[in-house]
C-alpha cells in the first residue's frame, strides 16, 4: 500500500497537492452551511495537536477577514469555557480521526447550547455523527501517526470557510494555486535531504514565525519532536525576547518561517537577533528575497507568489520533509513514533 514509498509519511506528504485539490471541492457544501450562520457573533475552535494548530490559523483568518471574535481552545482544557457559550456561538471541532476523546466530550457539551460544526477527515466517525454540521476534508486515509496531508486539508477547509464568510473572492481565487505551489516545493526535496544531514546532530531546535506563520512554527516543531525525538520549540517570533532568547547560543538550529508580506521586516530583525547570538539559521522564504539571501546562511526557497496569507498551506511542507529526513538520518521509524497512537480515544 506504500506504493513504492519507504514510509506512509512520505507517501502522504507527497499526496498533499491532491488532498488540497480534493478538499477545495467542498466549497459548495460550505456555502450552504454558512447560510445558517448569520446570527453567529462568536466562534470557538476546539481541537488537539496538529488540529489545534490548524485552528489557530483559523482564528487569524476569521478575525482578520470576517471580524468575528474567535477563540481556540484545547479540547482537554475546554471545561473552563463552557459557561461562555450561548446560542450565538458556533463551536468548530477540527479532528482528523473524528474520534479524539477530549474533542468528543467537548462536543457533547457544546451541543447543549450552541451550533456545532465538525471539520473531520474520517467519514462516519463519531464527530461527524454528533456535530450539527459537517465539512468532510478530502485527504483520504492517513496511516502515518504524524498528521501531514490531513493538516493541509483542514487548513483548506478553514480557508474556504473564512473566505466565504468574508466574501473574499481574491483569497478564494488564490487558493486554486496552492496545489501547484505544494508540488513545486516537493520537487526540491534534495535541498531538504542535505539540510537534514547537517542538522540531525541537534538536541534542540527553535521554530519562529509571526502572524499567519506562527501556527506553522508550532506545527513544524511538533512534527520534529513527534518523530525524531529532538526537542523542537515553536515560538511567536515577537515573544523571543520575552524569555527564550536566553536559550539561544552557539550552534542551535533556528528555523525561521519568513514569507514575503507585512510581518517580513519584523521577523527579519528576529532572525538577526538569533544569528548574532550564534544560532544556525535555517530560513524558509521567497526565492526572490534578496535581503534574506544576504542575511541567512541557509535558505529554502519557495515560489515568491506564495503570499503571507496563504503561506501556511505551503510553508509547512518543507518543514514536514525536514522532520521526516532527520528521522530517517537518525534511524527511527517515522510511521510509528514511540508512545503515540494515531487516534487518542482516552481523555
Ligand atoms: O484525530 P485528531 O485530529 O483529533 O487528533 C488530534 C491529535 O492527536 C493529532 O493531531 C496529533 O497531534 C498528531 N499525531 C500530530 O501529528
Amino acid at each position: 500500500e506504500k506504493e513504492g514509498y519507504d514510509h506512509f509519511m512520505i507517501k502522504e506528504i507527497n499526496e498533499q497537492a491532491t488532498a488540497v485539490r480534493n478538499t477545495l471541492t467542498q466549497r459548495e457544501n460550505i456555502e450552504n452551511i454558512i447560510k445558517d450562520f448569520d446570527d453567529i457573533t462568536r466562534i470557538c475552535f476546539v481541537a488537539c495537536g496538529t488540529s489545534y494548530h490548524a485552528s489557530l490559523t483559523g482564528k487569524y483568518l476569521i478575525e482578520s477577514l470576517a471580524g468575528i471574535p474567535t477563540d481556540v481552545i484545547l479540547a482537554s482544557e475546554f471545561k473552563f469555557s463552557q459557561k461562555t457559550l450561548n446560542e450565538n456561538t458556533l463551536v468548530i471541532f477540527i479532528s482528523q480521526s473524528g474520534e479524539t476523546a477530549d474533542s468528543l466530550k467537548a462536543l457533547d457539551v457544546a451541543n447543549e447550547t450552541s451550533k456545532t460544526l465538525g471539520i473531520v477527515n474520517v467519514a462516519g466517525s463519531s464527530i461527524t455523527r454528533r456535530a450539527q454540521y459537517v465539512i468532510q476534508t478530502q485527504a483520504g486515509p492517513e496511516i502515518g501517526v504524524a498528521a501531514t496531508k490531513t493538516y493541509v486539508s483542514q487548513l483548506t477547509a478553514i480557508y474556504l470557510f473564512a473566505a466565504l464568510m468574508a466574501k473574499d473572492e481574491n483569497l478564494l481565487n488564490e487558493l486554486n494555486n496552492v496545489p501547484d505551489f505544494i508540488d513545486e516545493v516537493l520537487k526540491d526535496v534534495e535541498s531538504i535531504k542535505s539540510m537534514s544531514k547537517r542538522y540531525n546532530y541537534a538536541k534542540d531546535f527553535f521554530y519562529l514565525g509571526r502572524g499567519y506563520s506562527y501556527p506553522t512554527a508550532l506545527e513544524g516543531a511538533l512534527k520534529l519532536k513527534e518523530i525524531s525525538y529532538i526537542h523542537g520549540e515553536g515560538y511567536a517570533a515577537g515573544e523571543l525576547k520575552h524569555g527564550p532568547l536566553a536559550l539561544i547560543d552557539e550552534g542551535i538550529p533556528v528555523v525561521v518561517v519568513i514569507p514575503p508580506g507585512d510581518s517580513h521586516k519584523k521577523t527579519m530583525s528576529n532572525l538577526e537577533e538569533v544569528k548574532s547570538r550564534g544560532a544556525r539559521v535555517l530560513a524558509f522564504g521567497a526565492a526572490d528575497d534578496e535581503e534574506l539571501a544576504l542575511k541567512a546562511p541557509e535558505v529554502f526557497k519557495i515560489n515568491p507568489e506564495v503570499s503571507e496569507i496563504i503561506a501556511p498551506l505551503v510553508y509547512i511542507v518543507p518543514l514536514q520533509l525536514l522532520s521526516y529526513y532527520i528521522t530517517i538520518e537518525k534511524g527511527f521509524d517515522p510511521d510509528k513514533p514511540r508512545n503515540l497512537a494515531k487516534c487518542v480515544t482516552v481523555e
